[in-house]
């Protein structure tokens, strides 16, 4: 199996992500049709699921093919229309893309940028912007993946419904769901976009999104149609029931074998309300461990004290390195990372991923596999340095 072979390189970037035997065996399965009654009960089975990573019971998912990108055209075609205003706080690369999607479909986007790559957004700045503005929704990227920053989306959706109760709150959760924590029906959200291939632990393919009942009736209440086909949630809404419900229905094809590898990776997330609890555990142990490691070595965390992510690190270099410097030795050690996308800061650090069967199975040895590559990215340059003064 793929996941053993000793000559492949470990997946540490931040999504897509290592997957188990279990979900590798699952997609490679003969394919069935989607009207298949087993196939239906799967897809059930997913569903199901995917509202229990997210702590919700009423909240509908949508599973799409796709990537985590559709999610924020779901939010932008079926929940916004032309002229309404949208605030989103922005922490990075990917809050820039979700408001460049909002523009596309006709929205008013306002941005909260954080003062700089690293940081994070007020609580005291959301609040004044929604003071002084009606907003049809904020939105909030969870964990910025450019630059390994957690926002407080707890905070920020107390204050959204205590202010503006019925403004929409929408979460970027694609670097976050299953790998950090999100209480959707506690922290009363109203969105949470993902995808499968990162702590939802399955290769990329599939859109996932979770609306509440109140963004259903918001969809619901809608003045004008939706400028859109593929993803309009007036084909997807009552095909999402039916399958809730055990039945199958057809607008477009479902991605089958995706939705198998989802489904075999979503039952060993969601075992038991333990293995969920150790999940997160597992996350930010092994996020706090090679940050240890990282910072003994000269490494410096990309986002300040306190809002760093638990299932990625973004790290400047050591001072004297370059990205181009390191990443080729993490490869030399077996290890896959990722360069920097931010584009303030996109020279000086890499990005490293610790994410799945990664930090939950410590039989593969994966985190340690991560903390010899970093001591090797470094240790080359030094050598050399030493021998040519010498
Ligand atoms: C926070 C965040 N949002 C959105 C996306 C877009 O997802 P995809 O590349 O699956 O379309 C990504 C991708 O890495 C992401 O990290």
């Amino acid at each position: 199996m793929s996941t053993t072979n000793a000559s492949r390189k470990l997946l540490a970037i931040p999504g897509p992500i290592e997957c188990t035997d279990e979900v590798m065996r699952a997609i490679a399965q003969p394919t069935k049709s989607h009207m298949d009654p087993s196939f239906v009960a799967t897809f059930k089975e997913a569903i199901h699921m995917t509202r229990k990573v997210l702590y919700t019971t009423s909240a509908l998912p949508f599973i799409l093919a796709g990537s985590g990108t559709l999610g924020w055209d779901q939010v932008a075609c079926n929940l916004i229309e032309q002229g309404e205003a949208v605030l989103v706080l922005n922490t990075g690369y990917f809050g820039d893309g979700f408001a460049d999607c909002l523009r596309a479909y006709g929205a008013i986007v306002d941005v909260l940028r954080a003062p700089a790559a690293g940081e994070i957004v007020a609580a005291s700045s959301l609040e004044e912007a929604i003071r002084k503005r009606k907003y049809k929704a904020v939105v909030v990227t969870h964990v910025d993946t450019s630059t390994g920053v957690l926002s407080d989306i707890k905070t920020f959706s107390s204050i959204v419904r205590r202010v503006s109760p019925d403004t929409l709150v929408v979460l970027d959760g694609v670097c976050s769901v299953a790998s950090e924590d999100i209480k959707f029906d506690e922290w009363d959200l109203d969105i949470v976009v993902s995808a499968s291939q990162k702590g939802l632990g399955a290769p990329p393919g599939l859109s996932i999104l979770v609306a509440s009942q109140r963004a259903i009736k918001a969809f619901e209440n809608r003045k004008t149609p939706v400028a859109a086909y593929y993803c309009s949630w007036q084909r997807w809404i009552p095909i999402m029931r039916a399958y809730d419900a055990g039945k199958a229905a057809y607008f477009a094809t479902p991605a089958v074998n995706m939705i198998y590898a989802l489904h075999a990776s979503l039952k060993q997330i969601t075992a038991t309300e333990d293995t969920m609890r150790a999940r997160l555990l597992a996350h930010r142990r092994a996020g706090e461990r090679i940050r240890a490691v990282a910072r003994q070595l000269g490494y410096k965390e990309v986002p300040k004290e306190g809002s760093a992510a638990n299932g990625m690190t973004a790290l400047y270099v050591p001072t004297g390195f370059a990205p181009s410097d390191v990443m080729p030795r993490f490869a030399d050690s077996g290890v896959v990372i990722a360069g920097g996308i931010h584009k303030d800061i996109k020279d000086k650090y890499i990005r490293i991923g610790h994410m799945g069967t990664s930090v939950v199975d410590n039989e593969r040895g994966d985190i340690e596999k991560i903390e010899v590559a970093l001591k090797a990215s470094v240790a080359a340059k030094q050598d050399l340095v030493a021998t040519e003064e010498a």
